[in-house]
């Protein structure tokens, strides 16, 4: 093991980021109103590009008069591939509030994508005197994002969480697909006759994961297109919390409670991780490094994975 210790991600629930297209404040009140951690306000790709200008001006506007409680508040900007980003951070960052937290980068290819966006928002904070730094989160939906993605998760002490971008990154790839997430009717194995899905999102999940990680980033799953599929986004988001994210995008507010359910550890699992972490207790006072908890090898390695457990469930129940 490295003799670095890895770093804590920041201790936030982050299990749901709700989205909303800033040029549709009608929704603004009702997504504050949420069970969403976190609001994303939308500037990119849900606003057309004639919209681009109100829509910024809607947000700026509710960032200060709509009552976000203790929501994390991000603003999605335009791409770096744009003509739109740079006014999208120079308007929020001189005009927008103390309440805006983070703002969102879309289609990261590598860290110098980062470092544009922080060298232009630290010029302006102090231009304005303005004392909250404002986080970034990143999505990576590219064969560059995901070629580069431990540079990028390293890039910026103010990344604080990086998502995958199913469709853009399907697309980048050149991936066979329209669907947003979830199974895809081509990948699939054959055993016996019978097809078996696989899950073509899985490696890019994992190495976002490992980056994250490593630098101390909350790794998040992305989009769910399909919206009236409950039971094909639980699937997705199961598997996106088994592989170690910690939460998913909610792109339509009937995804809020699914998302939340998942990544929400249930009672049975916490109570299972504690009985673990006493069943440790009492074999490090009986002098043991391993026991047996329900019929299976438990050791030390076992008290982190529980701890994990564990402190998810404080870290939301306190929030
Ligand atoms: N946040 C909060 N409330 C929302 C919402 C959202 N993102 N989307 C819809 N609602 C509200 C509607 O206003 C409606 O409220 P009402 O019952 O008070 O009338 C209710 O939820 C049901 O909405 P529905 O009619 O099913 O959806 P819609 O046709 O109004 O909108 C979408 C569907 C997909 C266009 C819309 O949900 C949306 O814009 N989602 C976000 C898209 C986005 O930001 N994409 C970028 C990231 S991928
Ligand atoms: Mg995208």
């Amino acid at each position: 093991m490295s003799f670095r210790i890895q770093p804590a991600a920041p201790a936030r629930p982050n299990r749901c980021q709700l989205f909303g297209p800033g040029s549709r404040p009608a929704i603004f009140e009702k997504m504050a109103a949420s069970a969403a951690d976190v609001i994303n306000l939308d500037l990119e790709d849900s606003v057309a590009p004639s919209d681009k200008d109100s829509a910024r001006e809607n947000i700026i506007k509710a960032i200060s008069e709509v009552d976000w409680g203790n929501k994390t508040l991000s603003v999605r900007i335009n791409g770096l591939d744009t003509p739109f980003w740079y006014r999208d951070v120079v308007d929020l960052l001189e005009q927008a509030g103390d309440r805006l937290d983070q703002i969102m980068i879309p289609k990261v290819g590598c860290a110098g994508d980062i470092y544009a966006v922080d060298a232009l928002v630290t010029a302006v904070e102090a231009a304005k005197g303005r004392t909250k730094p404002i986080n970034f989160e990143v999505i990576i939906e590219s064969a560059a994002g995901i070629a580069h993605v431990e540079e990028i998760a390293a890039a910026s002490p103010r990344l604080v969480a990086m998502s995958l971008g199913a469709a853009d990154f399907a697309a980048s790839m050149g991936m066979q697909t329209t669907g947003i997430g979830g199974t895809q009717e081509n990948y699939y194995m054959i055993r016996e006759g019978q097809k078996h899905w696989s899950d073509p999102w899985h490696w890019a999940q994992a190495a976002i994961v490992a980056a994250c990680r490593t630098h101390g980033v909350l790794p998040v799953d992305g989009p769910f297109g399909d919206f009236s599929d409950d039971e094909g986004y639980r699937a997705q988001a199961l598997r996106s919390a088994t592989l170690g994210m910690v939460g998913k995008w909610a792109i339509h507010p009937k995804q809020i409670g699914l998302a939340n359910e998942v990544f929400t550890p249930s009672d049975e699992a916490v109570a299972e991780a504690r009985e673990i972490l006493a069943a440790m207790e009492q074999a490090k006072a009986n002098g043991e490094g391993a026991t047996v908890y329900k019929g299976r090898l438990v050791d030390i390695a076992s008290i982190k994975q529980a701890e994990v457990i564990v402190a998810q469930s404080e870290l939301i129940a306190n929030s």
